[in-house]
């Protein structure tokens, strides 16, 4: 696993595991419409008891997880990949508001793309929605490619995208 990076802020990416169920559940909750909007991996107001289960194949080893984390210990981002050893390992990411626009969703997702390297995956996939200018900038520059359309909300209003090991 990847120790934590940290900068001026305070901030630094730490990994994840199912001890972080309480704190993760309270990032959940304060995501406000704007950000759920896009992204939302766990359902609309997951509970605690949904981010506990999230967890759990962190903790098996078959899913890798990441957070951001301020000096007090307050997550205000989270970066995964589900199902490492399935055919189609998923990624996700999503940051508060506070944390936008600062380079750190870029770390992060690097840190976690890292460990999908490390293992060795052939494949990771995510989906985005299309009017999601800036997550789909950032997904390009990391080496997803599209790779077709999905529906999330209303048809087809999505994009699959793809990044293969080289
Ligand atoms: C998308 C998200 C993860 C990006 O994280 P961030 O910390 O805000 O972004 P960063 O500051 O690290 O910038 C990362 C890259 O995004 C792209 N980007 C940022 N702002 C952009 C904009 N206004 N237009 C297009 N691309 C933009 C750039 O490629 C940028 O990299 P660069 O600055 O090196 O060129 C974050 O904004 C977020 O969580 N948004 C809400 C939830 C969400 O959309 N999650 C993804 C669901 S698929």
């Amino acid at each position: 696993m990847t120790d934590g990076r940290s900068d001026g802020d305070g901030l630094r990416i730490v990994p994840l595991t199912g001890a972080d169920a309480a704190r993760l559940h309270a990032f959940y909750s304060s995501l406000g419409p704007d950000i759920v909007w896009f992204y939302e991996p766990y359902g609309p107001s997951p509970d605690a008891d949904r981010i506990r289960q999230a967890l759990v194949p962190v903790d098996a080893g078959r899913d890798v997880a990441f957070g951001l984390e301020d000096a007090a210990g307050a997550i205000l981002g989270h970066a995964f990949i589900a199902d490492l050893r399935g055919p189609t390992p998923t990624f996700g990411i999503g940051m508060a508001s506070c944390a936008q626009g600062k380079g750190w969703g870029r770390r992060l997702a690097e840190t976690v793309l890292a460990e999908a390297d490390a293992a060795a995956l052939p494949l990771v996939t995510l989906t985005v929605v299309q009017e999601n200018v800036r997550a789909y900038t950032l997904y390009r520059s990391l080496g997803f490619e599209l790779a077709g359309e999905c529906t999330f909300r209303s048809l087809n209003d999505s994009y699959v995208m793809h990044r293969r090991r080289a």
